[in-house]
Order: C-alpha cells, then structure tokens, then sequence
C-alpha cells in the first residue's frame, strides 16, 4: 500500500476580503480553511468601491488577536489585482466562502474572471458559510453596533472591544 503524504491537502491558500471588520463568519472561514492547508495567508485589501471604518492596520491587529490561536496563518495587506498578488506569491488557492444564493452571482463572475487571471496556475475553492452566520455582513456589524444594538458572538470579542474604544474615543471619553 502506498504510503499517504505528509502535509494537508492544500500548501499556499488565500483568503482575501476588506475585513473592516472581521466578523464571526470570517473567522468560521479561517478556522475551516486553515485545517485544509500548510499556510493560510489573510489578505487584507481596501476596496475602492467602499469607504473605510478601520485602518489598515486596526484591521490586520483586529484578524491577528482573532486568529492567535491558529498557527498557520500569515496576514498580509496588499492593493491591485488579486490575481497579481496570488501568482506573485506562489497561492494556488483562493478561499472564497458563500453565504447565500445572493453571493453566487457576484462569485462566479469574480471566480470565473479570476480564473482567466491565473492562467491554470490557482483555482478559487468555496465553502458554504455555517448558517448561523449567513446573514452576517462587516457593514451591518457597523450599523447595529452604531445604533446600540447587541453584536456580541457576531464578531470576534477584541473586534468588539475595539468597536467600543473607538466609539468611546469618538466621543472625546
Ligand atoms: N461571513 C460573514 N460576512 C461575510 C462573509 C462571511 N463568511 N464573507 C463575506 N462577508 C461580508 C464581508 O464582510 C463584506 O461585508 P461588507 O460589504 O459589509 O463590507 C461582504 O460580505 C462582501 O464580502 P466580499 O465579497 O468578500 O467583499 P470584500 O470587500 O470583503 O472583498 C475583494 C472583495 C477585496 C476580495 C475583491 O473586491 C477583490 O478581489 N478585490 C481586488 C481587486 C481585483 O482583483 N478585482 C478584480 C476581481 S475579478
């Protein structure tokens, strides 16, 4: 009987989103993704089609202290291509998770564009997010908690905490 590889299936995957912040469904991802490969790399990249709430940095620290209790994880930060950012880095996986029926549309054509880029040197992978999670957005975490309503377990605790000190820091407390 031949002997099975050492290793996880996947070396070098991807996962990439604005994180601003990162919520209880992203980390759901990373926590899943990571069991699959050597290196999980978390790239944060700012979309110019969305107006910021956290710094670059507020968002690596934010997905650093959420992701302390992985070993496997590299968080990067990068704008441009994605495309570019994967081949120039070795990823021959991107992890993309899907929340609902709404996603698919927007993913396949990303995935599919994506998949052009690549020239066969990366494939995009989805995992279906846990249900509990599929109504979770970063911008609705903003909007609840900026209204005073209860997001505690939809983000990660220090993503709280920050969204408290910031908002306290705001207000001149
Ligand atoms: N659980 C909870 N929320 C989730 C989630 C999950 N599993 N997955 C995504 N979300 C949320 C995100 O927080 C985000 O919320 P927001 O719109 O309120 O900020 C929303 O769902 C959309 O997520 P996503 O589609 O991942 O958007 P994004 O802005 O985080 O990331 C990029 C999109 C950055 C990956 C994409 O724009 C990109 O690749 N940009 C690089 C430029 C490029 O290459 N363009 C050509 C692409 S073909």
């Amino acid at each position: 009987m031949q002997k099975e590889k050492e290793g996880k299936p996947l070396k070098k995957a991807l996962y990439a989103g604005s994180f601003d912040p990162i919520t209880a469904g992203h980390l759901d991802v990373i926590n899943r993704a990571s069991r699959l490969c050597d290196v999980l790399v978390v790239g944060v990249i700012h979309n110019p089609s969305k107006a910021s709430a956290f710094s670059g940095d507020e968002r690596m620290d934010m997905i650093r202290k959420a992701t302390a209790h992985l070993s496997n994880i590299q968080i990067d930060r990068f704008d441009g291509l994605l495309a570019d950012y994967v081949l120039k880095h070795d990823i021959t996986v991107v992890i993309r998770g899907l929340r609902a029926t709404m996603d698919f549309e927007y993913e396949i054509q990303m995935a599919q564009m994506n998949a052009r880029l690549y020239n066969n040197k990366a494939e995009t992978i989805f995992l279906m997010t846990n249900p509990e999670h599929s109504f979770i957005s970063s911008s609705l975490m903003r909007e609840v908690f900026a209204l005073g309503g209860d997001i505690s377990g939809l983000v990660p605790d220090c993503v709280l905490e920050m969204m408290k000190s910031k908002a306290l820091t705001a207000k001149g407390e």
